[in-house]
């Protein structure tokens, strides 16, 4: 399938795994929403960690059940054994092929997507994920991604040197795939980067869901 052929050849396979600088940075960008967001980790429980890398993020809350969302069937191993004292249950699910549970039978917490949007191979693949994650209703949504002021993009074919980034949205464009979701949260934006000449920017955001 596209999306695990795109993540089993690049070579940040083993680097996302370890526990890293990147990794720290990810966390503290992950505390600071929450503590922007006046949001208390003693309140997320169930947590749907979505492209979750070695778990770590995950591992940093803790809570009681965890789910986690990836593509690459060995990174269990290594989620499972980084989180496994911090939750009381952990269920992996292999969602390459969009094949997402129609429910996941738990009111989630909280969603993380922490640098795995970017990743995915398309644009409407983007969007169906989103579709998706708005089915289970997560209160409050994590976000680290690359973005632009500038038009969607996405790559049309592999290439050693984009492997990994293979779709940017426009970030307004991007807020609208939640449209039950306001913007609780987020970061200053990470310095620009050109990516097929459009100029991008990484930034963290924290949405909640809108209470009718
Ligand atoms: C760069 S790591 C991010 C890890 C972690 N979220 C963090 O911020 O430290 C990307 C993770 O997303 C997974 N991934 C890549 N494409 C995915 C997709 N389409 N759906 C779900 N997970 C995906 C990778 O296997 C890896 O676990």
């Amino acid at each position: 399938m596209k999306e695990k052929k795109i993540w089993e050849q690049s070579d940040e396979i083993n680097s996302h795994l370890k526990f890293g600088k990147h990794i720290e940075k990810n966390i503290n960008l992950l505390n600071d929403l929450l503590s922007q967001a006046n949001v208390s980790k003693n309140d997320l429980n169930h947590i749907l960690d979505w492209g979750p890398g070695g778990g770590w993020l995950s591992r940093d809350i803790g809570g009681r059940k965890l789910f986690l969302f990836d593509v690459v069937e060995n990174h269990e191993l290594i989620q499972r054994k980084n989180c496994k004292d911090k939750f009381e249950q952990i269920e992996f699910y292999d969602v390459s092929g969009e094949n997402y549970p129609s429910s996941l039978n738990y009111d989630i917490d909280i969603a993380i997507m922490f640098s795995v949007i970017y990743h995915m191979p398309s644009l409407e693949y983007v969007k169906n994920a989103m579709e998706q994650l708005n089915i289970y209703k997560p209160k409050y949504i994590a976000i680290r991604n690359v973005f632009t002021d500038e038009n969607n993009w996405e790559c049309s074919e592999f290439e050693k040197n984009t492997f990994l980034r293979m779709n940017v949205m426009n970030v307004d464009k991007f807020a609208q795939l939640l449209p039950e979701y306001e913007i609780i949260g987020k970061l200053k934006r990470r310095k620009a980067t050109f990516l097929n000449n459009i100029k991008c920017f990484s930034q963290s955001f924290i949405f909640k869901r809108i209470e009718k």
